[in-house]
């Protein structure tokens, strides 16, 4: 089974950004809990970060045939991309929708997700941990499915 991890723009910046709303773990420390909850149940992981919406677009389109399932906190661009929202549908695989804070108890621009519309499942308000269940889920849902 291989997921792949994808995060949006100033996700690069945890542990430094607001920390009030997403902690104080850094975004090394966030890879190195992902990649080590995924070697522990035997999952290949991919971890990528971009600040760019087009290259977050070219991340999703790259996976078309080769993951079985990607975890995706595009940070702010969820509020505004359908870019991102497209890519997402255009490659069908099961996507889980991650956010670190609880975006809809936050500013009414956080409550809209265009992205949203193509998950299969959104975690929010969960901390860095919410990377993880939604990994779980992944794996435990769609194990049948796997292609890779
Ligand atoms: C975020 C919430 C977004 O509104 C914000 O723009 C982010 C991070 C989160 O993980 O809580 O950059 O996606």
């Amino acid at each position: 089974m291989k997921i792949l991890v994808i995060n949006g723009p100033n996700l690069n910046m945890l542990g430094i950004r607001e920390p009030d709303h997403y902690g104080r773990e850094t975004y090394a420390d966030l890879v190195a809990k992902i990649q080590k909850h995924c070697a522990a149940k035997d999952i290949l992981v991919e971890v990528y970060q971009s600040n760019h919406e087009g290259d977050l677009v070219d991340k999703i389109q790259s996976a078309y045939g080769c993951v079985d399932g990607i975890v995706i906190n595009p940070a702010a661009y969820t509020h505004t991309s359908v870019a991102i929202l497209d890519a997402v549908k255009s490659v069908s695989i099961p996507t889980v929708e991650v956010h670190i804070s609880k975006v809809e108890e936050r500013e009414d621009f956080r409550r809209i997700s265009f992205v949203r519309l193509a998950c299969v499942k959104t975690i929010t308000g969960h901390g860095t941990d919410g990377y993880l269940e939604a990994i779980d889920y992944l794996t435990e849902e769609y194990r049948h499915d796997r292609h890779v």
